[in-house]
């Protein structure tokens, strides 16, 4: 979608459609004004009568309003005007859009922004994009139509610049979660890595399943063993920090298919599987937008590969795995596969030696009982970089919480014959026994783990979203990379 700043007034622009904002309880915006001004007061009437009144959400169409140079005026609640963050502007944006869009339409004119910040102007834009997009790919007849260019008032070039990259990389993940995965399979998913490397300028390596096995990735190699697609593990570098700046590792899940191998799923539980590679496609996503924008600071992104299957050659349960830690692990249930990929991609992470560590995954349904579909669990080793990671989800408008990290749950991993076991000794609170699981494998590197199981993939679409891949944390990473510093005091969570 072509992204581009207007300077004409709301009511003169001519484009398809036009969209402004209107506050609860708040005089018209100054867009909202002239179009007010160009219908004869219509707007005003409309509040008078409180067929618009703000609330975050609402959406009233005028059709041809009389004055303007537009045939759809499209007037958004944006709730109260003390609330406004950048979550509500990228869902006013989002909704409104995601309501146009229903028609082919040339061009959009959003008139959101009076007096917001870039950063909130970049939100609202990426929401008007993530809004038109969906669950089309395969569709003849499609639900939603992408504007052909979309128009915003009261900003400049650079937030639009910034918005164009970080919408893409939403984008670019959303569409990686939502392909099946006869499409996104490892080596499919490398390659795409390879174009986005290229596109963006990351420096890429990509380990093939002979690379995998000299690097001893004895995890990651028995969960594909039953697949007759090959693993691959991506390392994507950006250097836009200091030289022999530690960097900042991003590391994610991308388990391309989750059948459960042995331990198989149900039917029902196994037909959103696809999504399983959420957290790598999170990764890619936000790696092509901090190359993008050139962030200053050493990040490495890496994305662990692999379909799980069950073919005569399927890892077992009872099997002791050896990581590429070294450690052994017992395999008591083959669907507890993530926290194996993710223990030798983290173990390569802390190989290059990362400053600091964020994990995201689809890794367990435990999470979504715990914390809804809505809200990602946050764990970690570090309540510091916890509490940042945190912090930059809330700024996003992306949300999550913090689960404890408690020695006591050290023991259910115990296992009496290796050095740990792939589950905890029941399912109660099986997001942090997999979480536990993984921290054996950072060493003492800050590290913080987000399971993103229910946010990374919607089942039904909401007003501001189809369903499908929904491209959570993408923002949020971003605004992580755009603050990090590597200086900051640990706080270790025992
Ligand atoms: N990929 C699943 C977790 C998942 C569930 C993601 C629902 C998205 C939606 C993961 O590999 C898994 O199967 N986890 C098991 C762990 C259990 C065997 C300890 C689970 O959550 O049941
Ligand atoms: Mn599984
Ligand atoms: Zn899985």
């Amino acid at each position: 979608m072509n992204i581009s700043v207007t300077n004409e007034p709301a009511a003169e622009v001519k484009a398809d459609a036009v969209v402004v904002g209107h506050f609860q309880d708040s005089a018209l915006s100054t867009a909202a004004a002239g179009i007010n001004e160009a219908a004869g007061g219509a707007l005003a009437r409309l509040i008078e009568t409180e067929d618009i009144t703000g609330k975050r959400g609402e959406l009233t169409t005028l059709l041809a309003p009389a004055g303007t140079a537009t045939t759809t005026v499209v007037v958004v609640g944006l709730g109260k005007q003390e609330d406004l963050n950048r979550g509500a502007g990228l869902r006013a944006a989002a909704v409104a859009a995601k309501s146009l869009a229903k028609k082919e339409r040339a061009q959009v004119a959003f008139y959101l922004s009076d007096g917001w910040s870039s950063d909130l102007v970049e939100a609202a834009i990426c929401g008007a994009v993530t809004g038109c997009e969906g669950q089309d790919l395969y569709r003849a007849e499609k639900e939603l139509h992408p504007f052909g260019e979309l128009l915003w008032s009261a900003t400049d070039a650079s937030t639009v610049a910034a918005a164009r990259a970080t919408a893409s990389g939403v984008s670019l993940t959303r569409r990686l979660v939502n392909e099946p995965a006869s499409v996104i399979y490892p080596e499919s998913f490398a390659a795409k890595a390879e174009q986005v490397a290229t596109d963006c300028g990351l420096e890429i390596e990509v380990w093939d399943k002979a690379q995998l096995e000299a690097e001893r990735c004895g995890a990651l190699l028995a969960v594909s063993r039953g697949s007759v697609r090959e693993p691959r593990l991506v390392i994507m570098r950006h250097n836009g920090g200091p030289d022999g700046q530690a960097p900042l590792a991003l590391v994610g899940k991308g388990v391309t298919f989750d059948s459960g191998g042995l331990s198989l799923k149900p039917s029902d539980s196994m037909k959103t599987m696809k999504c399983d590679m959420a957290g790598a496609a999170t990764v890619l996503g936000a790696m092509s937008v901090i190359a993008q924008l050139k962030l200053p600071v050493n990040m490495i992104g890496l994305m662990g590969l692999t379909e799980n299957m069950v073919n005569g050659n399927s890892f077992k349960l009872g099997d002791v795995l050896t990581a590429r830690s070294g450690k052994t692990i017992e395999i008591l249930n083959t669907d507890a596969e993530g926290r194996l990929v993710l223990a030798d991609t983290l173990d390569v992470a802390v190989g290059l030696g990362a400053a600091k560590i964020i994990d995201l995954a689809t890794l367990t349904g435990a999470c979504v009982v715990a914390l809804g579909t809505d809200v990602a669990g946050l764990m970690s080793n570090d309540q510091a970089w916890c509490h940042e990671v945190e912090a930059a989800s809330q700024t996003c408008g992306e949300r999550s919480w913090q689960l404890p990290m408690f020695r006591e749950f050290n023991a259910q991993i115990e296992s009496k014959v290796a050095d740990i076991k792939n589950i905890g000794e029941g399912r109660w609170g099986g997001a942090i026994t997999a979480a536990k699981f993984l921290e054996e494998f950072v060493a003492d590197t800050p590290w913080t783990h987000i399971d993103i199981a229910g946010p990374a993939f919607l089942d039904s679409a909401k007003p501001w979203i189809d369903a499908g891949g929904s491209g959570a944390f993408v923002r949020t990473l971003v605004e992580v990379a755009r603050h990090f510093n590597d200086d900051s005091t640990r706080i270790p969570i025992r």
